[in-house]
């Protein structure tokens, strides 16, 4: 949460951190800044609200600089308005920081400081940072060993960038537990959170590791550990083709990503699957070359290794969580492996009960959701073998786990995950077969019919985007809801978590999902003649079952609303309104029954004119715990 970006060089400054930032604004919209060096002298140029406020400002103010540092904010610590966005400057007014992550012992520092004469302006615990190095430069007269005198006295994990007009020529970033990435060519430096914001400009990229500080020139960059030891590290050289960031006609990102699904399963399943005949690939060889990529990536574990697990931990958060279970039902069913799915921050300051014979499996789409990054690191510092899932092959999740598949998504822009959920589905499935195939837990006929079957999802996809006017018009009937219940049971007990999730962030209607068994244990009471219940319901073991749990719905007066399959008779008994899938096989169904409750959740949403791209509150990487 938060962007940091960077630039020194020969050109503006202002344009190239505005675009820089506009690449990270999806890691928070509260507020936008920047700090530049402007005819010898430091400003700070800020706005609360949306980036384009800032640009208003830029555009207004026209400043002339060629250095500078910038910010998107996600608030933790401080509302959203002007005093508290970033970058924050020291006493003087001459130093400048930019931060993401949380300084754990603020309040302590600011304290301190306060007692030894500063004054600080802003609710922030960034703030701190500027001032503490400011008492350290005043007492060395050098910014970098300032700089390290600081953070020295820093809790917590963060990224900061500094600018000072006493050393015009020079940015530093510092990274402890967090991504920053530095962008070099033969005329200026470039500095981000994310590489994307780097990529636009140069392909030459230096990656700060763990607690480690770069001093960067327009032409140069070194790097020091925290103890003021030098770091060597070469750049690397990544595929730098500008992202597409256009909507191509869509009104949204979100409906585009939405109708961008079966392109997307197309592209992650037949990376690791050519056909229905041959075994799923995860290897090495065959996870490279993805944008803005300078690693390999792949499985690495064995049949031997596979054989070893008695237990799959599945650690990850929102969305990704709902993945998550999904990839439980699937694995337990064809791998017979138990498998637990835990919210990532639930797993902090508990007594983590893993083995070596445990395969721990993070699902991230941004690879740097800091609770999930927890969780999978202290698994493997159990001795549990890891694997990792995510959007971004040059995350830090990619760093702490030498096991990675990768979905084929491209870069989700909407705030809101859409594509990337079913693409976390898709490798779950293909790894079930996988492990499967070398598990033999699965006969080679049922493993290829079932490759079959998954390989033919993305055209049932396609049938049911095909439809979408028919699922706006169903959807809109229940636009004016306060609440809405979402059920289901088996695969699909976490699609109605998803569906509750996706209706609650687009639109902020109160949503809730629940296993369909469990409406008569306490949600009952919430139903009456207003509230819409969502039940997905498909053939399959838990059909009847589900039908009874609607039923009881139905007694209570709720709004009838299902995600079913074309020619359920019973269905159009029991239900109101039905937004239709093509028939599918119950295993491949979550793949298809999430897509009519996105675009409900859409539909609601755009009607009630929320910012659905960017809804309240949200950022897309969530770094801080
Ligand atoms: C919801 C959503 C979030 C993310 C969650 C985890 O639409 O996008 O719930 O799924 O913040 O993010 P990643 O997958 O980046 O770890």
């Amino acid at each position: 949460m938060c962007g940091i970006v960077g630039y020194l060089g020969s050109s503006q400054a202002a344009p190239v951190l505005l675009s820089s930032l506009r690449a990270l604004e999806y890691r928070g919209y509260d507020s936008a800044g920047v700090a530049i060096i402007e005819n010898g002298r430091l400003a700070v140029l800020k706005a609360a609200g949306k980036l384009a406020n800032l640009e208003s400002l830029l555009e207004s103010k026209n400043p002339q600089a060629t250095v500078g540092i910038g910010h998107t904010r996600w608030a933790t610590h401080g509302v959203p308005n002007d005093q508290n966005a970033h970058p924050h400057m020291d006493c003087s007014g001459t130093l400048a920081i930019v931060h993401n992550g949380i300084i754990e012992n603020y309040q302590a520092l600011r304290q301190e400081l306060m007692e030894n004469g500063h004054t600080l302006s802003s609710d922030t615990d960034t703030e701190v940072v500027a001032h503490l190095i400011e008492d350290e430069f005043r007492t060395t007269g050098d910014l970098l060993a300032a700089i390290r005198g600081a953070v020295g006295r820093l809790k917590g994990a963060y990224a900061l960038g500094v600018v000072s007009q006493q050393l015009p020529e020079k940015l530093y970033a510092v990274n402890h537990h967090y991504s920053l990435a530095v962008g070099l060519s033969d005329q200026a430096s470039y500095l981000a959170s994310d590489s994307v914001a780097v990529c636009q400009y140069t392909n030459r990229i230096l990656r700060l590791e763990q607690s480690e500080i770069a001093e960067i020139t327009a032409s140069d960059v070194k790097l020091y550990s925290f103890d003021g030891q030098a770091v060597s590290r070469t750049p690397v050289m990544v595929d730098s083709n500008p992202f597409v960031i256009d909507k191509q006609g869509y009104k949204h990102f979100l409906l585009k990503e939405i109708h961008e699904q079966p392109l997307i399963m197309r592209q992650t399943l037949g990376k690791y699957l050519k056909h229905p005949e041959k075994p799923v690939d995860f290897s090495a060889a065959n996870g490279s070359g993805h944008h803005c990529d300078d690693t390999s990536y792949g499985v690495s574990l064995t049949a031997d290794d596979f054989k070893k697990i008695d237990r799959i931990l599945i650690v990850a958060c929102g969305t990704a969580y709902h993945a998550g279970l999904v990839g439980k039902y699937i694995l337990e069913e064809l791998c017979g492996i138990p498998v637990e799915v835990e919210i990532a921050s639930e797993m902090r300051g508990r007594k983590l009960l893993v083995t070596g014979n445990t395969l721990t499996i993070a699902v991230s789409q941004s690879g740097e959701t800091a609770d999930t990054l927890a969780a999978i690191t202290e698994a493997a510092a159990r001795g549990s073998m890891t694997l990792g899932i995510t959007n971004r092959p040059d995350s830090h999740l990619a760093l702490v786990t030498p096991n990675l598949i990768v979905t084929e998504c491209g870069i989700e822009v909407s705030v809101a995950a859409t594509k990337t959920f079913v693409a976390q589905c898709a490798c779950f499935y293909l790894l079930a077969l996988h492990m499967a195939d070398a598990l033999k837990t699965v006969t080679p006929e049922r493993s290829r019919d079932l490759k079959a079957k998954l390989l033919a999802v993305p055209a049932l996809m396609e049938q049911i985007l095909a439809r979408e006017d028919t699922i706006r018009l169903k959807s809109l009937r229940h636009a004016e809801a306060h609440d809405m219940v979402f059920v289901g049971r088996g695969l699909n007990y976490p699609i109605a978590l998803e569906g509750a999730l996706k209706l609650k962030e687009l639109s902020y209607i109160h949503a809730s999902g629940y296993a369909a068994g469990e409406l008569k244990h306490g949600p009952i009471a919430v139903l009456d003649h207003l509230v819409p219940v969502i039940t997905v319901i498909v053939p399959g073991a838990v059909y009847e079952k589900t039908l009874s749990n609607a039923q009881e719905a139905r007694a209570r007066n709720a709004q009838m609303i299902a995600v079913a399959v074309d020619g359920d008779e019973q269905a159009r008994k029991t239900f109101d309104t039905i937004l239709s899938i093509p028939p599918v096989e119950e295993f491949f169904s979550p793949l298809l029954t999430v897509i009519p409750l996105q675009l409900l959740s859409y539909f609601i949403a755009d009607y009630l004119g929320k910012d659905v791209d960017q809804p309240r509150n949200l950022a897309k990487s969530v770094t801080v715990e």
